[in-house]
C-alpha cells in the first residue's frame, strides 16, 4: 500500500487549518504572491499567503475582500505579517488591520523575538473549548531559520507582554490564562536556503535541529498538543518535496517556483527571464532593507549585474567612511552604470523621500555622519533596482533586482520539454499538484523497495 498526496504530512495540521494537502505557498512581498495566487491555492485545497509586505494598506484590505469573495467560506487563506524592529508601530497597525479584517491565519516572518503585536494577534483568537482545551481562532505560522528565534515561538507568550495587554484591556483574563498552556505558534515553517531574504540554512541540518528543540520544549511545558514543523527552502521538484517529508516535515512551503506562474504579480518580462534559469543562476548579496547589518538576499544572477554591483557597494561601504573617500574613478563608474545619474541627484531624491515619509531624523543623522549618508545613497540603489523590476524591466536590465532561489532552476530543469516549460502554462495549484503527487509516488516506490 502506498501513500497519496493527500496523506503526506501531518493529518492534524491539515485538519486544523482546513486544507486538503500539507502544502502552502509562502508570502512574496509587494503582492507578488497576489490575490489571484491565494485564490488559486485555496480553491485547490492548499494554503496561500498574500504577500502583504510593502503593500499599501488600502490594497491589503481590497485584496482580502477579493479573496473572501472568490473563496468558499470553508477554504482558508493567510496574510503575511512582517516583523519590524525599527518600526513597531507599523507592525501594531498591521495586526490591528488583520484583526479588523478577521484574518485567521498569518505568516509571521522576519521576527527576531515575540512582540506585543504578535501576542495580541495570538491571544485575540483564544477561547476555552467544550472539553476545557484551548481553541485557537487565530493561527501564526512563524517562519524561522534560527533556533533561538524558533525557541521564542515554541514557548508560551511572555508573561510581561500578556500582563500588559490584559491591563490595557486588549485581551480578556481568560485569554491571558489560556495563553500559558500553549506555544505562541503551533506551526513553525523552518526556512532553509531560499529565494529572497535567507540565512542560507541547510534543510538536513536545520530541520532535525528544530525537531530536537520541539521535543525539549514540548516536554518542558507539557503541551497537550504537538507543535508542527514545516519545511521551506529549495523545494522545486517532487524529489525535494519527498525528501522534506522523509525528514519528518509536517508540511512543506514553496516560494521561488510560484513567482514564475500566471498568478504571480510580476511583469511578463521578468517571468520570461526566470523561466530560463538553472540551479546555478542565483547569487547572494546584502539585503537593501538591512544593508548596514549585512543580512542576505538571494537574487537572480543570470543576465543581470545587480548582485555583483550590490556586493561591490557593500564592500565599499565597509572599507570607506564616506562617499567622497571612494576613488574618483570608482565613483564615476557607479554614477554612470549603477545609479544612471549623479551622486547629487541620488542624495537629493533620497532626502526628498525621507522628508516626504516623515524621516527627518534620518536626514539629520546623515548630516552628522558621512558614512550614514553613504549607506542611504547605496540603499537608494536597491530602491531603484527594485522599481525597475516591478515597473519597467526593459529600461535598464543590468540593474534588475529579482529575488529568487535555485529551487526554480531545479523546477525549470524538471519540466523541460513539457508544456510547463513555458510559464504561461504554469499555475500555482498545478505546480503544487505535480510536486505533491510526484512526491507521494516517490515515497511509495521507496516503501516498496
Ligand atoms: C520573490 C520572493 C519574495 C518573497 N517575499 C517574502 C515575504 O515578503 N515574506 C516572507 O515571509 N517570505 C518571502 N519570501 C520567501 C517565501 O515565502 C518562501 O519562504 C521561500 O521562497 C521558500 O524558499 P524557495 O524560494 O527556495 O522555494 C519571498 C520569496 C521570493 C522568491
Amino acid at each position: 500500500m502506498g501513500t497519496t498526496a493527500g496523506r503526506l504530512g501531518d493529518e492534524r495540521f491539515r485538519r486544523d487549518l482546513g486544507i486538503d494537502y500539507a502544502y502552502a505557498s509562502g508570502s512574496m512581498y509587494r503582492g507578488v504572491a497576489s490575490k489571484e495566487l491565494v485564490v488559486a491555492m485555496g480553491r485547490a485545497g492548499y494554503l496561500g499567503f498574500l504577500g502583504a509586505a510593502g503593500m499599501p494598506v488600502e490594497r491589503v484590505v481590497d485584496d482580502i475582500a477579493h479573496i473572501r469573495k472568490e473563496l468558499a467560506p470553508h477554504r482558508p487563506f493567510g496574510v503575511n505579517l512582517l516583523g519590524s524592529l525599527a518600526d513597531p508601530e507599523r507592525e501594531r497597525a498591521m495586526v490591528e488591520l488583520l484583526l479588523t479584517e478577521d484574518v485567521r491565519i498569518i505568516e509571521a516572518s522576519a521576527f527576531v523575538k515575540v512582540t506585543p503585536a504578535l501576542v495580541r494577534y495570538q491571544l485575540s483568537g483564544l477561547r476555552r473549548g467544550h472539553d476545557g482545551g484551548v481553541v485557537r481562532g487565530t493561527r501564526i505560522l512563524a517562519k524561522v531559520s534560527r533556533p533561538e528565534v524558533a525557541r521564542e515561538f515554541m514557548r508560551p507568550a511572555p508573561e510581561p507582554i500578556v500582563a500588559r495587554l490584559l491591563a490595557e484591556g486588549l485581551v480578556t483574563a481568560e485569554q491571558a490564562e489560556l495563553a500559558r498552556r500553549i506555544p505562541v505558534a503551533q506551526e513553525l515553517t523552518v526556512e532553509a536556503d531560499s529565494g529572497g531574504h535567507t540565512d542560507r540554512g541547510v534543510a538536513s541540518v536545520l530541520l532535525p535541529s528544530m525537531q530536537a528543540l520541539r521535543r525539549d520544549l514540548t516536554r518542558e511545558h507539557g503541551y497537550a498538543e504537538g507543535i508542527r514543523l514545516g519545511l521551506a527552502g529549495g523545494l522545486g521538484t517532487p524529489r525535494a518535496v519527498a525528501a522534506a517529508f522523509a525528514l519528518g516535515a509536517d508540511y512543506v512551503m514553496t516560494g521561488s517556483v510560484n513567482q514564475c506562474t500566471v498568478e504571480a504579480a510580476i511583469s511578463d518580462r521578468v517571468k520570461d527571464r526566470l523561466q530560463e534559469i538553472d540551479v546555478q543562476d542565483t547569487d547572494y548579496c546584502p539585503a537593501g532593507d538591512m544593508f548596514e547589518i549585512g543580512a542576505l538576499v538571494q537574487v537572480l544572477k543570470k543576465g543581470v549585474l545587480f548582485p555583483a554591483r550590490a556586493n561591490k557597494l557593500s564592500a565599499l561601504y565597509r572599507t570607506h567612511e564616506s562617499w567622497e573617500e571612494i576613488p574618483p574613478g570608482t565613483r564615476r563608474q557607479i554614477q554612470d552604470t549603477f545609479f544612471k545619474r549623479s551622486a547629487e541627484d541620488v542624495w537629493r531624491e533620497t532626502k526628498e523621500y525621507l522628508e516626504r515619509t516623515g524621516q527627518t531624523d534620518e536626514v539629520e543623522r546623515a548630516g552628522r555622519s558621512p558614512k550614514r549618508r553613504m549607506a542611504l545613497m547605496f540603499r537608494w540603489y536597491y530602491g531603484y533596482s527594485s522599481r525597475l523590476t516591478f515597473q519597467d524591466p526593459d529600461r535598464d536590465p543590468a540593474n534588475l533586482q529579482v529575488h529568487t532561489g535555485p529551487a526554480l532552476g531545479a523546477f525549470n530543469q524538471w519540466v523541460k520539454g513539457t508544456p510547463l516549460e513555458d510559464w504561461r502554462n504554469r499555475h500555482v495549484d498545478r505546480i503544487a499538484d505535480d510536486l505533491m503527487r510526484g512526491a507521494a509516488d516517490i515515497l511509495t516506490e521507496h516503501q516498496s523497495r
